[in-house]
């Protein structure tokens, strides 16, 4: 085994009663990486990230943290540290006491708890809340001493189960920012689960695309984007139009890779449908024979067009798909 591995998951296996749960999963997370489980509801997140924590016992399979075996150690005896969608602060307890509540499990000196509880505040951006109770502060607030909390314990893996999903769309992407920040500074090892394909994007090293209880693919986010494995992928990954072909297969391309000129004749004719400012690109669809098509288009070229114009596309880069499962270039 490599000296660079953190963290490895053999051949995991986690079912509860009813039969749903995870099967057969092999991942290995580097050191200092950022790996992201990413999917739909009931794909099988949550199971992975309480199976590696010890919540839940792993139906077979083994877990390993620097090649050692955890599989079968309780919560608190891994070196693995949890951080929830809903926080999980004690509301009757300060945010300096919810912090000092491991380090005195840990039987750490007071005023070296003191230490690490001020420099922790000061990373998370916290300073002075010292005597707040959660009930006083934002969700945004809560969640920053929820992960200085996690980290204070100095986790060799953290594990974040959709930490910022309860934020609104703002604080979600800045906190996004401040965590990345934060772990890229500290070299920490990350779990993070999300369903959100645009934050699985922006924060990931690696993602990992589930799909019902199993991998779909797993690779660097340019790799995922790029070279989605399965339609599934490409669909569930950034905006795709998916274009049927007279033989039955199907086209996939981004709306950044269509091109739109006047007339007919070029891949695929059509007529504006609608033209749309977002931020700081432009939207176009056209209603075309096989459905609506998006693309995108430079300021100069929206001044060109208006709703109802015949238009033609050019369909740039591509990928094939024969069926559901598989691509084909
Ligand atoms: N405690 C449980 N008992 C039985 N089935 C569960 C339990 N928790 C989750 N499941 C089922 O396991 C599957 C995976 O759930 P989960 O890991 O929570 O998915 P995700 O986090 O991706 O939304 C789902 O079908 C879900 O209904
Ligand atoms: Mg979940």
């Amino acid at each position: 085994m490599s000296g660079n591995v953190k963290l490895e998951l053999r051949n995991l296996t986690t079912l509860y009663k009813s039969g749903d749960g995870v099967r057969n999963i092999n991942l290995t997370v580097n050191k200092g990486e950022l790996v992201t489980l990413l999917g739909p509801s009931g794909c099988g997140k949550t199971t992975i990230l309480r199976t590696i924590g010890g919540f839940i016992p792993a139906t077979s399979g083994q877990i390993l943290i620097d090649g050692k075996d955890i599989t079968h150690l309780q919560p608190e005896k891994r070196p693995t540290a949890m951080v929830f969608q809903s926080y999980n602060l004690w509301p009757h307890m300060t945010v300096y006491e919810n912090m000092a509540f491991g380090l005195k499990l840990r039987k750490v000196p007071k005023n070296e708890q003191k230490r690490r509880i001020t420099e922790m505040l000061e990373l998370v951006k916290m300073t002075g809340y010292e005597k707040k109770y959660p009930g006083q502060m934002s969700g945004g607030q809560q969640q920053r001493i929820a992960i200085g909390r996690s980290l204070l314990l100095q986790p060799d893996v953290l594990l974040l189960d959709e930490p910022f999903s309860a934020l609104d769309a703002k604080i979600r992407s800045q906190m996004r920012e401040e965590l990345r920040k934060i772990q890229t500074d500290l070299g920490i090892t990350v779990v993070f689960v999300t369903h959100d394909q645009e934050e699985a994007m922006a924060l990931s090293d690696r993602i990992v695309v589930m799909n019902k209880g199993t991998f779909e693919q797993v690779g660097t986010p340019q790799e995922i984007y790029n070279h989605p494995v399965s339609r599934y992928v490409a669909d569930f990954i950034g905006e795709m139009n998916f274009i049927p072909m007279l033989d039955g297969s199907t086209k996939a391309v981004r709306p950044e890779n269509i091109s739109v000129s006047h007339g007919t004749g070029k891949d695929l004719d059509g007529y504006v449908r609608t033209i749309m400012m977002l931020g700081h690109y432009i939207e176009m669809t056209v209603d075309t024979d096989i459905g609506i098509v998006k693309l995108y288009i430079t300021a100069e070229e929206a001044e060109q067009y208006k709703k109802g114009d015949p238009v033609t596309l050019t369909l740039g880069d591509y990928r094939t798909y024969s069926d559901h499962q598989s691509a084909a270039k």
